[in-house]
C-alpha cells in the first residue's frame, strides 16, 4: 500500500534527525540506508511506536510512497548523489521529486536539475543548515529547482523548519537550478568568515592580552546579550567555558590548532573570483584554515623567527569594548560580502533571488543566525538593489562608530605580532570601499608600460597609451 508521505535515503546523523523532525510533525516517513545495520539501529533507537517505516531495498521504499513520490537524499555530496539517484531513476515516474539535502556544489545541482527534467522527474537542490541539532529541532532550509515541484514539498519543509521570532518558518523558494545550494554555499562562506573573526578576537584577548578563557567566556556571553547576539557568539561562550576533565584546563586549550574544511568555503571563494566579487573576509577565513593546517612548518618557523613580546596580563580589560566593536564591524563586512556575492550570482546565473528572503530564512535555525539578519532582511526589503549593505543607514552607523576602535585593535595586534587576516581584511575592505581614490592608477600605468594595455584618464574620455620607453634602446 502506498501510504508514506516522503522517503529519506542516508541515515547519517543529519538524515536521522530530519526523519525524527518530520515524524514529530505528523509526516509518515520511510527510511533507507545502504548499510542495513544502520537502519536497524535507527529503528530500534527512534522508530518504535512511530509511523516511520524502514526499507531494505529501494524498490520497496519507492513502492510505499504516495504519488508524486518525494525522496530526500541525505548522502555525501558528489558522486554518491548521482549514484543513488541513478539507482532510483528506473523506479520513478514523471512528476516524482528527488530532493538533494546535502552540501552539493551548485553547478552539480544545476546539471542534475536539467538531466532529470529530461525524464520528467523534478530535482530539487536544497541547502539545509543547522547541524545535528537544527535538523532535529528546526533547520534553515534553502530550496532551489522547479518552483511547482517545490510547492509539493513546501508544507513538509515549512513544518520542520526553524521558526524565526515572528513565527515565520525559515524556508523559502529561492530560485531555479542551483539557487538553493548556491545560497547555502554563501551561507557557509559567511560561516567561515565569522568563525575566523571570533578566533582572532579570542587570540587577541587571550593569547595577546592574557585574559583567561573563563573570563573570555563571560565576555562572549555578555556580547551575545547585545548587538552581537548570534549563534556563533553564543556557542563561543560555551566552548570557552568548557573544562577538559583529564587535564583540568580549558578544553579549547588542548584542541589541536589545525582547522579542517570540507570545501564549501573554498567554493564560495572560487565562484566569487569567477564573478569578480570581492569577498576578502570570507577568503581570509578559508586561507587561515589552510595556513593553520601547515602546522609542522609553523612549528619550524616559530623556532626560527622571534617576534614581539606579548602584553602583560591585565591589559585585556582596556580593549574589551574596542574588540566588541571591531568584531561587530568586521562581521557586518562578512555579511555584506556574502550578500553582494548572492546579488551578483543571482544576476549572472538568473536565479531571481530575493535577498530579503535569503536573509529572512537565515534568521533562525542556521549556523550564521544572528540578530543582525533582521536588519539585513529589512534593508533588502526596502531597497532590493542596494549596492552594498554598508550603504544602509543601520550598517553605515555601525562601521562609522567602530572605525577608531577597529584600527586600534588591529594596531595592537600587529604590534603584538598576532595574525588577524579576517579582521584586517574587513577593515581593508571598508577602507577600500570608502576611498574616493585608490592606487589603481598605478596598476593601470604599469600594465600600460609593460604590456600596452592602455588606460583611461580622469580628465578626458577615451583610451590612451603612452610610449613609456620612447627613445630608449630596448
Ligand atoms: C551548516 C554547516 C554545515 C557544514 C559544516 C562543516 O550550515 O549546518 O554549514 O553544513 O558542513 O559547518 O563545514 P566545514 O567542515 O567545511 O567547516
Amino acid at each position: 500500500m502506498s501510504t508514506q508521505d516522503i522517503a529519506l535515503v542516508g541515515l547519517g546523523v543529519m538524515g536521522q534527525n530530519l526523519v525524527r523532525n518530520m515524524e514529530r510533525n505528523g509526516y509518515r516517513v520511510s527510511v533507507f540506508n545502504r548499510t542495513a545495520a544502520v537502519t536497524e539501529r535507527f529503528m530500534n533507537d527512534h522508530g518504535q511506536g512511530t509511523s516511520i517505516q524502514a526499507y531494505y531495498g529501494l524498490r520497496d521504499l519507492v513502492a510505499a510512497l504516495e504519488r508524486p513520490r518525494k525522496i530526500l537524499l541525505m548522502v555525501k555530496a558528489g558522486a554518491p548523489v548521482d549514484a543513488v539517484a541513478t539507482e532510483l531513476g528506473p523506479l520513478l515516474e514523471a512528476g516524482d521529486i528527488l530532493i538533494d539535502g546535502g552540501n552539493s556544489h551548485f553547478g552539480d545541482t544545476g546539471r542534475r536539475v536539467e538531466q532529470w527534467a529530461r525524464l520528467g522527474i523534478h530535482f530539487l537542490g536544497v541547502g539545509i543548515s543547522g547541524g545535528e541539532e537544527g535538523a532535529l529541532r528546526g533547520p534553515s532550509i534553502m530550496p532551489g529547482g522547479d518552483r511547482d515541484a517545490y510547492r509539493q514539498v513546501e508544507p513538509i519543509f515549512q513544518a520542520i523548519a526553524a521558526k524565526a521570532g515572528d513565527g515565520a518558518p525559515c524556508v523559502a523558494y529561492l530560485g531555479p537550478a542551483g539557487a538553493g545550494h548556491y545560497t547555502k554555499m554563501v551561507h557557509n562562506g559567511i560561516e567561515y568568515a565569522v568563525i575566523q573573526l571570533i578566533a582572532e578576537v579570542y587570540d587577541f584577548l587571550h593569547q595577546g592580552l592574557g585574559l583567561p578563557c573563563s573570563s573570555l567566556a563571560e565576555v562572549f556571553a555578555s556580547w551575545n546579550r547585545g548587538e552581537l547576539a548570534s549563534y556563533l557568539v553564543e556557542i563561543t561562550a560555551d566552548v570557552l567555558s568548557r573544562i577538559d576533565p583529564e587535564t583540568g584546563s580549558p578544553l579549547v586549550e588542548v584542541i589541536l590548532d589545525q582547522a579542517e574544511q570540507k570545501g564549501t568555503g573554498r567554493w564560495t571563494v572560487q565562484d566569487a573570483l569567477d564573478l569578480g566579487v570581492p569577498i576578502p573576509t570570507i577568503s581570509a577565513g578559508v586561507e587561515a584554515r589552510s595556513l593553520s593546517a601547515l602546522r609542522d612548518q609553523r612549528l619550524e618557523a616559530a623556532r626560527i623567527f622571534g617576534g614581539p613580546a606579548l602584553a602583560a596580563p591585565g591589559e585585556a580589560k582596556r580593549h574589551l569594548e574596542a574588540s566588541r566593536r571591531a568584531l561587530r564591524a568586521s562581521v557586518v563586512c562578512a555579511y555584506a560580502q556574502g550578500m553582494a556575492l548572492l546579488q551578483a550570482a543571482s544576476h549572472t546565473y538568473a536565479f531571481g533571488l530575493e535577498l530579503a528572503e535569503a536573509a529572512r530564512i537565515w534568521r533562525a535555525g542556521c549556523i550564521i543566525r544572528a540578530d543582525l539578519l533582521e536588519d539585513v532582511r529589512a534593508a533588502y526589503a526596502t531597497q532590493p538593489v542596494i549596492h552594498n549593505l554598508i550603504f544602509f543607514p543601520k550598517f553605515r552607523a555601525i562601521l562609522q562608530e567602530a572605525q577608531a576602535d577597529w584600527r586600534q585593535v588591529l594596531e595592537t595586534m600587529i604590534r603584538l605580532g598576532l595574525p588577524a587576516p579576517a579582521l584586517s581584511a574587513s577593515l581593508a575592505y571598508f577602507d577600500a570601499y570608502r576611498s574616493a581614490r585608490l592606487p589603481a592608477n598605478v596598476i593601470q600605468a604599469l600594465r600600460d608600460y609593460f604590456g600596452a594595455h592602455t588606460y583611461r584618464r580622469l580628465d578626458r574620455e577615451g583610451t590612451f597609451h603612452t610610449e613609456w620607453t620612447e627613445g630608449e634602446p630596448l
